[in-house]
């Protein structure tokens, strides 16, 4: 209804433009204007914040834990990223893949507040928003622009574009502060990479209760174990081993190790960041966060 639109209105925003490849065009509308069901669980995360690691924990627990079938099926099957189409050069229509899947459909998306499909602002399906502190996010983006997009420019190059919000998804932090704004909505709940790393316990227990579903001690220490980082690093169906082989051959990254589920840590970026990287941070993340009451843990 128009009043619902109103409420969101009402928020205190800040729609920045987006960072993202043309083809994007092709598809906006489409995505702005796509038929959200009740039921739908859709998983919102800037680029690099524990999105894999969120939707099989969630696609897991909304499917009564089915880990044969999500063992079966590669995740990102299960759990459709909405706008994967924009990077492909091939028409690969993943917006056509969301709108046929079966329900409960599970839907990544990076896509800031304003781009999201208005219909979600009034059907509110479940919303799961994760966030990641920005210098864990900026070096794991780092090695997904050399080893995923073919980036050949430098660590620096590609650290001040992120400090001034030129990459891919960016503004970064618009992104977060976007969904800071909305998280006593009932139907959202929000977290963070961090919250997953030291209290996964946690973090389960309230998924649960926010998907009403109760397992018992053991099924919750398999998915414990299952969701590990060597698990998952381990799990054909989540760690897209394909898809990086085929980087690898197209960019001639013959030398490089990476792998999509690649360190798993919190606080790469003090052994992956410069001395001088990390005050540039230090300083931009105090800036941003000035007139804000929200705050990043294990971000020193
Ligand atoms: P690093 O590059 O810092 O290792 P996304 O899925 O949003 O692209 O996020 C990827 C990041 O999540 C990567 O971070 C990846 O290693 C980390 N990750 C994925 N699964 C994980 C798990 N089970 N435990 C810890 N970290 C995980």
């Amino acid at each position: 209804s128009v009043r619902e639109e109103f409420k969101l209105a009402d928020y205190n925003f800040n729609h920045e433009p987006c960072i993202l490849p043309h083809k994007y065009e092709k598809y906006a509308e489409r995505i702005h204007n796509l038929k959200i069901y009740e039921d739908d669980v859709w998983i919102i995360t800037f680029p690099k914040s524990g999105t894999t690691w969120t939707q099989e924990i969630v696609w897991l627990l909304d499917n009564n834990l089915d880990f044969a079938g999500a063992k079966e099926t590669d995740l990102y099957k299960r759990s459709r990223f909405i706008e994967r189409c924009i990077f492909d050069v091939i028409d690969y229509d993943s917006v056509e893949f969301v709108e046929n899947m079966p329900r409960p459909r599970h839907i990544k998306t990076h896509l800031p507040v304003a781009l999201l499909p208005k219909q979600l602002w009034i059907v509110k399906p479940k919303i799961i928003y994760v966030a990641r502190n920005p210098k864990d996010t900026a070096i794991s983006y780092y090695h997904h622009y050399v080893n995923i997009f073919g980036y050949t420019g430098t660590k620096k190059d590609f650290l001040n574009s992120f400090i001034e919000e030129r990459v891919i998804h960016c503004p970064y932090f618009s992104h977060i502060l976007n969904f800071w704004e909305l998280r006593h909505e009932e139907n959202i709940i929000s977290f963070t990479y961090e919250d997953l790393q030291f209290d996964k316990k946690d973090v389960i227990a309230k998924l649960c209760k926010f998907f009403g579903k109760m397992y018992s001690n053991a099924q919750l220490l398999e998915l414990m174990k299952h969701t590990s980082f060597n698990s998952m690093r381990d799990n054909r169906s989540c760690n897209l081993v394909d898809v990086i082989k085929n980087t690898k051959k197209k960019y001639n990254l013959t030398d490089s190790d990476y792998s999509f589920i690649r360190k798993g840590i919190t606080g790469s970026y003090k052994t992956e960041m410069s001395k001088e990287f990390n005050e540039k941070f230090d300083k931009w993340i105090n800036l941003k966060l000035k007139n804000t009451d929200f705050k990043f843990n294990f971000c020193k």
